[in-house]
């Protein structure tokens, strides 16, 4: 990026202020900008980015490229970013539908996108054997911003590589219904939702096609184990922000995630059919 550029994105200023609310990353803001730290897969991301912006997708923020010590400059996208726990105007049916048709845009802006054969894309498991997008993989509350218009946007897209709609439909069904305990529902910010209701909502509002709402709920399941095994690798390999998430009990939550769709598969099943 070029040093103009970077000023004006700046908005005159050069003060780096820390972003916190992610487990991964090093984020911070500086102006109108963020800038991130940067893996292999960030030039493939931005090709995504480039597309979704050019295609009049605004879930997603701009990239304006690289600054002068190598971190990926992105669109500060203003507006309030999930956090835990949830404050209520996040637990709202209206949230949940206005994520599920983000996501179903998310998948058809990306039409004419030819992703880079040269570039890779940051994976944490083998490739699933349906590549029919590019896939968030991590559309979960604590990566999206609620902008003070009332749209909300996506970020955080390291996690973005080939995938089945479904898988990226079951990862952000089961994080924004969510199918967590009561218990967890709660800890996390949600009252009780109805969580058989909740998921058919979802469900509608992406648009899911007959067969795939069938096999949603084990498709979940399967989302999950690979979401554990996936960080449990990359822990076991020595990265270190997954061996803090493993350290931190992060991954207990969704082993009990595990127990209770088991529970609840036929009522979950049900209100999809
Ligand atoms: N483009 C952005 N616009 C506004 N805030 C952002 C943006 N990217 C990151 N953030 C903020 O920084 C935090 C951590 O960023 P994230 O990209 O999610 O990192 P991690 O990979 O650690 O999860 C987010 O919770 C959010 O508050
Ligand atoms: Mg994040």
């Amino acid at each position: 990026m070029s040093g103009d550029v970077q000023n004006d994105r700046s908005a005159g200023t050069s003060e780096e202020i820390p972003l916190t609310g992610g487990n991964v990353s090093t984020v911070v803001r500086v102006g109108a900008t963020v800038r991130r730290n940067t893996g292999p897969w960030t030039p493939a991301v931005h090709a995504l980015l480039k597309h979704l912006a050019a295609a009049g997708f605004t879930g997603a923020p701009r990239t304006y490229g690289f600054d002068d010590q190598s971190r990926e400059v992105l669109e500060f996208v203003e507006g309030e970013c999930g956090k835990y726990p949830l404050a209520s105007h996040w637990t709202t049916d209206e949230v949940l539908v206005t994520v599920a048709a983000m996501l179903r845009m998310f998948h058809d802006a990306q039409i004419g996108f030819v992703a880079p054969t040269d570039m890779q894309w940051r994976s944490l498991g083998p490739r699933p054997p349906d590549t029919e997008v590019i896939c968030h993989h991590d559309a979960a509350p604590h990566n999206v911003v609620w902008r003070p218009d009332g749209t909300l946007c996506m970020i955080d897209f390291d996690l973005a590589s080939p995938g089945a709609r479904i898988y990226d439909v079951a990862y952000s069904a089961w994080t924004w219904t969510p199918l967590f305990s009561d218990h967890d529902s709660q800890t996390l910010g949600w009252r009780y939702p109805d969580r058989a209701r909740r998921l058919r909502l979802f469900a509608d509002a992406y648009g899911l096609l007959p067969h795939d709402r069938k096999r949603l709920v084990q498709v979940i399941r399967s989302r999950i184990v690979d979401h554990i095994e996936g960080i449990r690798r990359m822990a076991a390999a020595g990265e270190p922000a997954f061996v803090r998430i493993v350290r931190n009990g992060h991954l207990k939550r969704p082993m009990r995630d595990l127990r209770l769709i088991d529970h609840e598969r036929d009522v979950l099943e049900h209100a999809l059919s």
